[in-house]
């Protein structure tokens, strides 16, 4: 769900890149001269770099042959007055599992000296350590990028010797070791990603000094410790991505003076204490994922998060009622597993566009109800696993494709409006407290797979008609207070016999016949 990568935004480097190399294969640049000749230096240290890679199935080393290195070799971009290299980027073709380089490194690659961009990516079996001693000559680098290759060992110190660095990249490795205390002087960083290895420790202190960054994906290892307050000081800072970790201590409140942060993750790790009670004012924020961690406390106001599409907290112990959200930008909000209170009915209306009922819309007995409206963005809506009580209102339309409100206290009838939600693929109200029958509109949800009703108070029978549900493959009748006969027709008789399990008088397929038909 991750929208701006650093990596697309490296991508619109490329063709400046590509330009520069196209100028050298004419052999004359802009102004008619003729370009120099590619350097003996540089074509001696690539063709170092060839000889450590034993296989090459990408087909680029292919073309490193013949005398200038600035012309017809893939991946070599040269400045075409000087003949020196500037760029080297190899990046398998897709598809990517198919195409590998195997071998390391070489060392060579620390006499490109002119080098400003090297990038190394989804070469998957390319080894051994980062060449620290080479890299760390390379001092016109501003953007280095290793990512998913299988490099072990430690990320090198010596890196922060690369002091015209903006944009590192070690993702997708097999690193170990701590974040080096060092890169904490290459103050013009503006990304770090090391996501994805197996680093441990902390974050250093030192840090604190880079604050031009404005991403960080630490996303995927072992790191641990608190999640230092200094971040907030980044001011650039878009994305930030924790998750997968072992961070502990509390969210720090100055992660909420971040007002370009769009991006914000820090699931799975054991952070505690509350939410921040100023969430609300990171005013750019897109994503915000805080699941499976040890949150305390209830949900702070989020109406200031206008352009939020991602919401989920689910995992922690959240308590309090279920928050007034109101933002008509929600695509996905999981709220699942905690200790929310509150009733269904008023939080599907603190989402919804109401509308007025009009007397023919609705039952005599429900008319002083708002009809909920839900918006059409709205897709994936998860509240299981709390303490929810009320009863589900009456629709008027909605883009839900998911809805679980399982394992709450949720009473009242299932209102035959649900049918309203044409989107719906599943519908999950199963251990609850929902009575009354199963209304035959359901039959019209064309698009339903998983439906599931299980472990409630729900009497009459299951409607004959849903057997015209076209797309259903998963059902769950079980233990609740149903009688007659199970539609006969596929898949209904072909679901498992538990799926009917626990009712009161349910027969035919997959049950027993009927003793008369019911
Ligand atoms: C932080 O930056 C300042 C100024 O750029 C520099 O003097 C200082 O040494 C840096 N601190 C660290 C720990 O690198
Ligand atoms: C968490 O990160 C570790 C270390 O990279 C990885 O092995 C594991 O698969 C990740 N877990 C998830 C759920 O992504
Ligand atoms: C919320 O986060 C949890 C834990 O990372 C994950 O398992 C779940 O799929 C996420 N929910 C949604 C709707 O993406
Ligand atoms: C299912 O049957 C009920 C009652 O016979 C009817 O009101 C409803 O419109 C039917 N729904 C569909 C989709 O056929």
């Amino acid at each position: 769900m991750k929208q701006l990568s650093a990596s697309t935004r490296l991508v619109t480097l490329l063709p400046l890149v590509v330009l520069l190399s196209c100028q050298a294969n004419a052999g004359h640049d802009d102004d008619g001269r003729p370009s120099s000749p590619c350097s003996p230096t540089d074509r001696a240290a690539l063709l170092g770099f060839k000889s450590g890679i034993a296989t090459d199935t990408t087909g680029i080393l292919a073309t490193w042959s013949g005398a200038d290195c600035c012309g017809a070799w893939d991946g070599v971009s040269c400045d075409a007055a000087t003949g020196r290299v500037v760029a080297l980027q190899l990046e398998a073709p897709p598809p990517k599992e198919r195409h590998y380089m195997a071998g390391t490194i070489s060392q060579s690659l620390g006499n490109l000296e002119f080098m400003e961009t090297l990038v190394i990516r989804d070469m998957g079996k390319i080894g051994g350590a980062i060449p620290a001693a080479a890299l760390s000559r390379l001092t016109r680098l501003k953007q280095l990028y290793l990512e998913d290759n299988l490099l072990v060992g430690p990320i090198p110190g010596s890196l922060a010797k690369l002091r015209s660095l903006q944009f590192l990249s070690l993702a997708g490795n097999r690193l170990e070791g701590h974040l080096p205390p060092e890169l904490g002087a290459v103050s013009g960083l503006q990304q770090i990603n090391v996501a994805r290895n197996r680093l441990a420790g902390a974050v250093p202190q030192s840090y604190k000094n880079l604050s031009k960054l404005a991403y960080i994906d630490m996303s995927n290892n072992f790191l641990s410790g608190p999640i230092p307050g200094f971040i907030g000081q980044f001011k650039n800072l878009a994305l930030l991505d924790l998750s997968n970790n072992s961070f502990s201590g509390d969210i720090p409140a100055s992660l909420c003076t971040l007002r370009s942060l769009t991006d914000l993750s820090l699931s799975h790790n054991k952070l505690t204490g509350q939410i921040p009670s100023k969430l609300g004012s990171l005013r750019s924020l897109s994503s915000l994922a805080i699941a499976d961690n040890k949150l305390v406390g209830s949900i702070p106001s989020l109406l200031g998060l206008q352009k939020l599409w991602n919401l989920n907290l689910s995992r922690n112990l959240l308590s309090g009622p279920l928050p007034a959200v109101g933002l008509s930008s929600l695509v996905s909000m999981d709220l699942s597993h905690n200790r929310l209170t509150g009733g269904i009915d008023d939080f599907l209306r603190s989402l919804s566009l109401s509308i007025p009922v009009r007397a023919t819309t609705v039952p005599q007995n429900k008319k002083n109800l708002l009809i909920v409206l839900l918006p059409q963005k709205l897709e994936h809506l998860d509240l299981s696993g709390n303490r929810v009580a009320g009863a589900l209102p009456e629709f008027a339309g909605g883009g839900l494709k998911w809805l679980d409100v399982s394992s709450n206290a949720i009473g009242g009838q299932i209102p035959s409006t649900v049918s309203k939600l044409q989107d719906l693929e599943r519908l999950d109200v199963s251990r609850n407290r929902v009575r009354g029958v199963i209304p035959a509109s359901m039959a019209g949800l064309a698009r339903l797979q998983w439906l599931d009703l299980s472990s409630n108070e729900i009497v009459g029978r299951i409607p004959e008609n849903f057997t015209r549900m076209g797309s259903i493959r998963h059902g769950s009748f079980r233990r609740n207070k149903l009688c007659g006969q199970i539609p006969q027709a596929r898949p209904f008789n072909l679901f498992p016999a538990a799926a009917y399990a626990h009712n009161l008088c349910l027969c035919g397929k997959p049950l027993p016949p009927c003793r008369k038909i019911l």
